[in-house]
């Protein structure tokens, strides 16, 4: 482990590779983006998640989930469009019925833990050629394919929480903690994946060993939603046209600042709610573009 090869990713680097809208796009060059998560006990994450993701620049977005979460996300993210898959118990069961013609995916938010966690997974990651973004539950029904990874032809990327992430490796968190960087990067490297391990400092780790170091972000993120709002820039992020690494760097970093700057005036770090952090992403947009 190399730690002096960890930078620190700037707003410069964010001006810098973050691109400009051009003004004859059309929505599919911004992007054609799948959310596949919720279950019946959780219609929240997947509500944030698919918000986030509009706001911060998809230019279509469809939800696959379960009935009944349909119906709860169908009037609070009324841009997207659904698909209603099979459900067993108020969680997804199964994938058909998608068609993985997406230029980004994310999965696990709110989806639950349970048997078929496994299977929808591999599903996902077998047929899907664009890049796929694991976050929450996605990341504990992952370890079974995870020898897989490295042959998929498009990027995979993981969003860890620590206690994901020590999960993953198969260690105590406090053991993690010790040596994020090293425990990120032989992690990266060994299954070709992209890691964005999460915290009060976010560290990004290529499937090369490429790490950047987040200081964005404040305590007021400290609280359930955050990770899920995270989730929907990043796959927002991943479908423009930038590298995957500028793409997690830019999204990490819009989404601490955002954090940041609505904490400075409107907000307090007691009060911010993952759902300001959406709507606060126009404010940041206009300050850092
Ligand atoms: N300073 C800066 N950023 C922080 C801080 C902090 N002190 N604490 C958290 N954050 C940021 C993280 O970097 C990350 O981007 O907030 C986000 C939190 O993401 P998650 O840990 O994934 O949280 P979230 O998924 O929203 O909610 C917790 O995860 O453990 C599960 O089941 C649990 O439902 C719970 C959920
Ligand atoms: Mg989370």
């Amino acid at each position: 482990s190399k730690p002096e090869s960890c930078s620190v990713w700037t707003k410069e680097d964010v001006v810098a590779s973050l691109p400009e809208r051009e003004p004859f796009a059309h929505k599919g060059s911004h992007g054609k983006g799948l959310v596949i998560g919720g279950a019946l006990q959780m219609p929240g994450s997947v509500t944030m998640t698919s918000r986030a993701a509009l706001r911060a620049g998809a230019g279509l977005l469809t939800v696959a989930t379960v009935k009944d979460v349909i119906s709860i996300l169908a009037s609070s993210v009324t841009e997207a469009t659904f698909i209603a898959l099979e459900e067993q118990a108020g969680k997804i069961n199964s994938v058909d019925g998608i068609e993985f013609a997406y230029d980004g995916i994310a999965i696990g938010m709110g989806m639950g833990r349970h048997q078929e966690g496994e299977k929808l997974l591999e599903e996902v990651l077998k047929q899907a050629e664009s890049p796929v973004l694991i976050d929450a539950d996605g990341l504990y029904a992952l370890k079974a394919y995870l020898p897989h990874l490295a042959s998929r032809s498009s990027p995979t990327i993981l969003t860890p929480h620590p206690g994901e992430m020590a999960h993953l490796l198969g260690v105590e968190v406090p053991e993690l903690l010790q040596k994020p960087f090293q425990c990120s990067r032989q992690f990266a490297s060994r299954y070709g994946v992209f890691v964005v391990l999460k915290g009060a400092f976010t560290l990004v780790t290529t499937p090369k060993g490429n790490q950047w170091v987040h200081t964005t972000g404040n305590v007021g993120l400290a609280k359930g939603g955050s990770g899920d709002v995270l989730a929907g820039m990043l796959l927002a992020m991943v479908m423009q046209p930038q590298s995957i690494e500028e793409a997690l760097n830019n999204g990490v970093f819009l989404h601490g600042s955002t954090a940041d700057l609505l904490t400075e005036d409107t907000h307090s770090t007691y009060d911010l709610l993952a759902t300001d952090l959406i709507d606060g992403l126009s404010k940041t947009y206009r300050t850092h573009l």
